[in-house]
């Protein structure tokens, strides 16, 4: 389905019925990457998956995604579906649009579950080598940006099958999407001061083999929100959901039953 907004049209699928569950997708992937969750949850919950700006099969914006404006169109998309509250489920920048939500819209957020991110916003020199990446994307194309995140992305060991649903899913990016993110990322406010004021239920998923945001940083997380639980998969990288997926599915029906 596509809805229209700010000029954007953003792509989004609906599925099943019960408590309402956003799934926010990470850099520079698409909704795609939450299939077998979805799989999962359908017969449950609904479950509403968009493509955020710049991805999937959504517009391509002509001026950076900031963490704000991302969060503004799942605001309007699920004020557009009538939803007023929903469990967020973000993954690394689904996980910074995740603070945006919760910073602008708190009343919307039932409960949290972050996974492999973090609330810090960019140093000058990872804001400098998003500079250099968009760049890369805007005259190499997405293949480049494939071949540079790839090995970062997901753990050493990663199922060759995984390994190429993650390259077919960049490789479809726009280039001007994944520029129009990073220079959107780059500028991203710190939201370390928001995680004391967390006061819903929130679960925080981690691979122990994530060197994006390792387990130290989930950790941290952990310590600073309130009544948090960590859950750390092991024999996975940045993208748990998709490396081990049923450990994930676990962590995830265990927390949504408890709430
Ligand atoms: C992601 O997975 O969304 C990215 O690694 C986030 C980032 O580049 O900070």
């Amino acid at each position: 389905m596509n809805f229209e907004h700010n000029g954007i049209n953003l792509a989004y699928t609906v599925r099943g019925s019960g408590l309402p569950i956003l799934l926010v997708h990470a850099f520079p992937l698409s909704g795609a990457m939450w299939t077998a969750q979805v799989h999962m949850l359908e017969s449950h919950y609904q479950v509403i998956v968009p493509d955020l700006r710049g991805f999937g099969q959504s517009s391509v914006p002509t001026t950076p995604s900031t963490m704000p404006i991302m969060a503004d169109d799942l605001y309007a998309l699920l004020t557009h579906l009538r939803l007023q509250k929903v469990v967020v489920v973000g993954l690394s920048m689904g996980g910074y649009i995740a603070f945006e939500l919760l910073r602008h819209y708190p009343r919307m957020v039932h409960a949290l579950v972050l996974a492999d991110t973090r609330a810090t916003a960019d140093t000058p020199e990872a804001q400098a080598a998003r500079e250099t990446n968009a760049q890369i994307a805007e005259t190499q194309g997405p293949a480049a940006i494939a071949e540079l995140m790839l090995p970062r992305l997901l753990a050493p060991d990663a199922n060759p099958e995984v390994v190429a649903q993650v390259r077919e899913m960049i490789l479809a990016t726009a280039p001007a999407g994944i520029a129009a993110a990073l220079r959107g990322m780059a500028v991203r406010a710190d939201a370390t001061e928001l995680l004391p004021y967390i006061r819903v239920p929130t679960l925080l998923i981690g691979g122990e083999q994530d060197v994006l945001t390792p387990p130290t940083v989930m950790q941290e997380l952990q310590n600073a929100i309130d009544g948090s639980s960590l859950t750390l998969v092991p024999r996975a990288g940045h993208l748990p959901n998709l490396e081990q997926a049923e450990v994930f599915n676990t962590a995830l029906l265990k927390f949504l039953h408890r709430i």
